[in-house]
């Protein structure tokens, strides 16, 4: 850990400097997030550059992996030609381990069934100076709060809600494996400069109103697209009110309204948490800096001036909220819940409730958790619905341990999973319900798209915050109002549960456990890093092709989705994060959750060929065997969700050259760049309608493809008409020349040299 230390203090050491140099050249007050992605840039400003269109380079100071992730951002790296990662590096064993009888039990099997992955990551981050936290060790985005995150620093993370160390005042940004490569790698790291969005908090939370319900709220004004490409800022008396762990939350949940990251300024709050978790140096340097690690005097009196969109929310009127089911801006304040379930049918009876996950498993969220539930067992309450906790870490669940809230919460009924995501992440083994039968379940996870947690397109799933969900296990029911409605206990008296209260971090401090972390050692790079050529789990690359300087002619169609289209309808997760090392074996998924416009089914297509409707991977094979490119269309904000490149390594394996989509979530079309395939937007975003089953398309123009130049779709459909359509792309020069090499890897290979 002492090099992270080393690193923050060179980070501090240069920072004022150059947000000075910056404010001189932008000619203003500067924002926080402004601040800091300045005190990042791979080089000086001469200008100011334009929100939402200027691609900027940076360098940030540390990446992050998820195990799911690490996989292939790993096996992309061997083929960077570096002999470690130019900064500090860690990967996390968190996303495969499957929930089902309880944290020890899990764990064991997941490290049995694991093995060969688990290995493979831990010889691979040995031999290239990686840290690598073990199963067991706890959540990416906890651990990484807990040991890494800094206020003032950058970071980028294979994984979408990397965005929780904006509670530390980061501004850490979840991406492709592809971009985690980049940064190893020592290349700059390219972003679109972001818009800004401030969010004043005024008052203070209070009663069963808690940090999850400012995000909850915020997602129902903005919707999961109000975010896209910006940066949101949180500022105000009510944002210095909230713990540190709360605004971590509020900034992992950024990631629903599609935001780039989210960010709060440095404060108490945070050195407190610095300190508590053994960073008194780290928090010492941020005080010294703290004139700095905020904006500007004029920002946040007059923030109209700075901000291109702002929000205010009083957090003294702020209500607790339930959202859901299937998207996570469906908000509904908790007064209204019982009308909600009235009106929408919504099955009242909740089976399983779930706390903790990497967005809500802090000691403040589990001590007032434990707090409702303490309650409720002195009322004569047990929970009615299934109830489980999910640790963020070990330290976590070490220290609920010490002190008394796991016992509490299993007394209640509650069941210890793993520290991992489990049935966040779709990894989760339910025995009660069968696929297909229609049920509720309500946790303090972050999203809750259809199949998120159980594979079960039936599973109507809600987010709350910890307490509430603690409070609805308690009831048993999502219409129970734990502000103004009773409970009859087993004597049959009503009772009623007061609002929760919680110690933000443990009096006694954390339980210490770094058992989990291999740390790099010098001599790492002699470790052989072993794949078994007959597995099923794990592949090496083979480089995709160079473009071979022709348009596309008459490709055919393989799929227009319809509808959403998120990373988990292209690449599903659950039983396919088993093969995220192996690329031919997890393309078998691709599309399976995608709806077909033409047939209203999920994953299938025709082959325009022989007319039979098949997975949609299998239609690609067909047409890859033939040597065929084919291309894809989709609807408003494709690739939305995760921010998994299988998503977009997958088509361009099975032959994919372009995606034709109304919009796109920024992550995704960053990663199809990456791997070489061409993102193209409808100019005329209703010419999605002119796509018709049999089309065969063609783009042409590609020898003059340039930024901002639109690029020409011709559309043959089979009664012998055709339309022509434009389409737009927000490929960069640099971005131009990932797609001529084949992918970004293969220009960087051709730079290490
Ligand atoms: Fe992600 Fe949930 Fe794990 S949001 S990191 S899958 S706990």
């Amino acid at each position: 850990m002492a090099a992270n230390f080393d690193m923050i203090k060179r980070v501090y050491d240069n920072f004022e400097n150059k947000v000075d140099k910056a404010r001189k050249v932008v000619g203003r007050p500067l924002t926080y997030a402004e601040k800091v992605l300045y005190a990042h840039l791979a080089e000086e400003p001469t200008r100011e550059f334009v929100r939402g269109k200027d691609f900027v380079d940076f360098y940030p100071d540390r990446v992050a992996m998820q195990d799911a992730t690490a996989q292939m951002a790993m096996l992309q790296f061997m083929h960077a030609g570096r002999k470690t990662s130019a900064v500090p590096a860690t990967a996390h064993a968190d996303h495969l381990i499957v929930a089902q009888n309880g944290s020890k039990e899990d764990l064991e099997k997941a490290i049995e069934e694991n093995r060969e992955v688990y290995d493979f990551l831990e010889s691979v981050c040995k031999k290239y100076g990686v840290g690598f936290w073990k199963p067991g060790a706890g959540i990416i985005h906890q651990v990484i709060l807990e040991n890494y995150a800094f206020p003032g620093g950058m970071m980028i993370g294979s994984d979408s809600h990397t965005p929780n160390a904006g509670g530390l005042g980061m501004i850490a940004i979840g991406v492709g494996g592809a971009d985690v490569v980049d940064v190893m790698a020592g290349m700059p790291w390219e972003l679109k400069w972001p818009k800004l969005i401030g969010v004043k908090l005024t008052g203070k939370l209070s009663g069963w109103t808690a940090p999850k319900d400012v995000i909850l709220k915020l997602a129902g004004l903005l919707t999961v697209k109000g975010g896209t490409g910006a940066i949101i800022e949180y500022f105000g008396e009510g944002a210095d009110s909230i713990s540190c762990t709360g605004k971590a939350t509020i900034c992992n949940m950024g990631a629903e309204v599609g935001a780039t990251t989210s960010v709060f300024p440095f404060d108490v709050k945070m050195a407190n948490y610095l300190r508590k978790t053994d960073r008194a140096d780290v928090a010492e340097l941020a005080e010294k800096l703290a004139h700095q690690l905020k904006a500007d005097d004029d920002v946040y009196a007059n923030p109209k001036k700075y901000f291109d969109q702002l929000i205010e929310i009083n957090l003294n009127e702020l209500e607790p909220h339930i959202n859901g089911p299937f998207t996570p801006d469906l908000a509904h304040p908790l007064s209204k819940m019982k009308e909600a379930v009235k009106e929408n049918d919504y099955p009242d009876n909740i089976s399983v409730a779930l706390i903790g996950s990497c967005t809500n498993s802090s000691y403040e969220d589990i001590d007032r958790a434990a707090n409702i539930a303490k309650q409720a067992l002195a009322k004569g309450l047990k929970a009615k619905s299934q109830f489980t906790i999910t640790p963020g870490s070990e330290q976590v669940r070490a220290t609920i341990e010490r002190d008394g809230q796991l016992q509490v919460l299993t007394e209640l009924g509650g069941k210890v999973l793993a520290n991992a995501c489990g049935p966040c992440i779709g990894m989760w083994k339910r025995m009660d319900i069968k696929t297909g039968e229609r049920n509720t379940i309500i946790n303090s996870f972050n999203r809750n798209f259809a199949k998120r947690n159980d594979n079960n397109p039936e599973t109507l799933s809600f987010v709350a915050s910890p307490e509430i969900v603690t409070a609805l296990a308690i009831a048993g029911r999502l219409s129970f109002n734990p502000e103004t409605d009773t409970l009859k206990n087993e004597k049959g008296e009503e009772v009623k549960l007061d609002p929760p209260y919680g110690d933000e971090l443990p009096l006694k401090g954390f339980v210490k456990d770094n058992k989990g972390y291999l740390e790099p050692t010098p001599d790492g790079f002699n470790t052989e890093v072993k794949i078994d050529p007959n597995s099923e789990r794990l592949q090496f690359l083979e480089r995709f092709e160079p473009w071979d300087g022709n348009d596309f002619v008459d490709l055919p169609l393989l799929l227009k989705a319809k509808g959403k289209c998120t990373t988990d309808h292209i690449s599903p997760a659950g039983q396919w994060l088993r093969y995220r090392g192996h690329l031919d074996n997890i393309s078998k998924n691709m599309f399976l959750g995608a709806v077909n416009a033409f047939t209203g089914k999920t994953g299938e297509a025709k082959n325009l060929f022989t007319g039979e409707y098949k997975p949609v991977h299998e239609v690609a094979r067909e047409y890859k065997a033939k040597r065929l490119g084919w291309v894809v269309v989709g609807d408003e904000n494709y690739g939305e969700g995760s921010s998994r490149e299988h998503a977009a390594m997958e088509p361009r394996y099975l032959g994919g050259k372009a995606i034709i989509a109304k919009s796109f979530a920024r992550i995704h079309e960053t990663n199809l760049k990456k791997q070489g395939m061409l993102p193209l937007t409808f100019a005329d975003p209703s010419d999605y309608d002119k796509i018709r089953e049999d089309d065969r398309i063609s783009i042409v123009g590609l020898k003059e493809l340039s930024p901002e130049k639109p690029v020409k779709m011709i559309v043959k459909h089979k009664d012998g008409s055709q339309d022509e359509i434009m389409l737009n792309h927000s490929l960069s020069a640099g971005q131009i020349e990932w797609f001529k090499a084949g992918s970004a890897l293969n220009l960087i290979a051709e730079k290490n040299k």
